[in-house]
């Protein structure tokens, strides 16, 4: 006989994995880039968008699944954190939306009282989960978070300044004519008003964009101009759109692949800092190592004294709101 059963032959060859689970918790605009960049990339198997906003829920659910038969299939449901029960990631985007010339630092009590419910809740039905942070102020609500869930801090990741990072490269690529993939550059400290450029790791193929004496020399006006483009830009997208969202959804996602695929990748996102820099007990942004861990290794990149300086500056603006916060 040539072909014995064919049963012989089929070996169960599927990689079974536990499907991945998200959360987004909010169905405003950023959540709902969230649930699309996540959807259209196919980075969870099931997701549950939680908002207290049931109309609204549906409605956002309703035209998010509708486009499922023209993607990779997953799970799309609007639902409650119960629904969202043993989830590997939940991802917050709810709370007060900056309006028109309002800073981030303002919508922080607001923020605060929504999470002292909605932590709990968190812990209660996704103990494991690792929370991502989006909710602005976010380096102030991921040190919320952190306090409240009384997780690792490893587990509690704040999106920090990875916004600010990915348009400070898009900004200088664009103007240098080079891919921004190819241009390596970061903004660290608070994703905020207080945000530091750090020029002196400006680089393309390890060639630095700015010599490093930087003390000395003035940082080229028109280099300058595109660092303030990168701090102001929220505010010009909140003044013509009335929020920003798109960037932030695709931002949010390569975190979560990061998390669910444990890829080692460094970003500039919001976490305790602990002794590094001489800064204790607050969190913000220095590139870190994201994996299926959370954030578990925070780079000490050497800095100029200006870069210390500014970095110093970020840390005292976010410990002077720390210490007025009602927790
Ligand atoms: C921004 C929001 C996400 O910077 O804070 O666009």
């Amino acid at each position: 006989k040539l072909f014995t059963s064919s049963s012989e032959f089929e070996q169960d060859l599927t990689i079974t994995r536990r499907p991945r689970k998200g959360v987004i918790i909010g169905a405003g605009r950023v959540g709902m880039a969230c649930a699309y960049s996540m959807l259209i990339q196919h980075t969870l198997d099931e997701m549950v968008i939680v908002d207290n906003n049931q109309e609204k829920l549906e409605g956002e659910v309703m035209d998010l699944v509708h486009g499922l038969p023209f993607v990779e299939p997953s799970i799309v449901k609007g639902g409650t954190l119960q629904d969202g029960q043993d989830a590997d990631i939940v991802i917050i985007t709810a709370g007060a939306k900056q309006k028109q010339g309002e800073s981030r630092l303002d919508l922080v009590q607001h923020n605060v009282e929504i999470f002292k419910t909605l932590i709990p809740e968190i812990v209660k039905y996704c103990p494991k989960a690792i929370i991502l942070v989006v909710t602005n102020p976010v380096d102030i609500m991921t040190y919320v978070t952190l306090r409240l869930s009384k997780l690792p801090s490893s587990n509690v990741i704040g999106s920090g300044t990875l916004l600010d990072t990915a348009r400070f490269r898009y900004l200088l690529a664009e103007k240098l004519t080079i891919d921004p993939r190819s241009l390596h550059a970061y903004i660290i400290g608070e994703h905020g008003d207080s945000e530091v450029a750090v020029w002196s790791k400006v680089n393309i193929a390890g060639s630095p964009l700015v010599d490093d004496n930087l003390e000395n020399n003035q940082i080229d006006p028109s280099l300058q101009a595109v660092f303030e483009n990168v701090k102001n830009a929220a505010y010009e997208i909140i003044q013509r759109k009335g929020a920003t969202c798109y960037a932030i959804g695709l931002g949010v996602t390569q975190i979560v692949q990061a998390i669910l695929r444990n890829q080692n990748r460094v970003f500039t996102v919001s976490t305790m800092i602990n002794g590094i820099h001489d800064i204790e007990d607050v969190c913000l942004s220095l590139p870190a190592v994201v994996n299926r861990q959370g954030v578990t290794r925070v780079l000490n990149i050497s800095l100029t004294s200006l870069e210390q300086q500014q970095l110093q500056k970020s840390r005292q603006v976010l410990r002077q709101t720390i210490a007025q916060l009602n927790l």
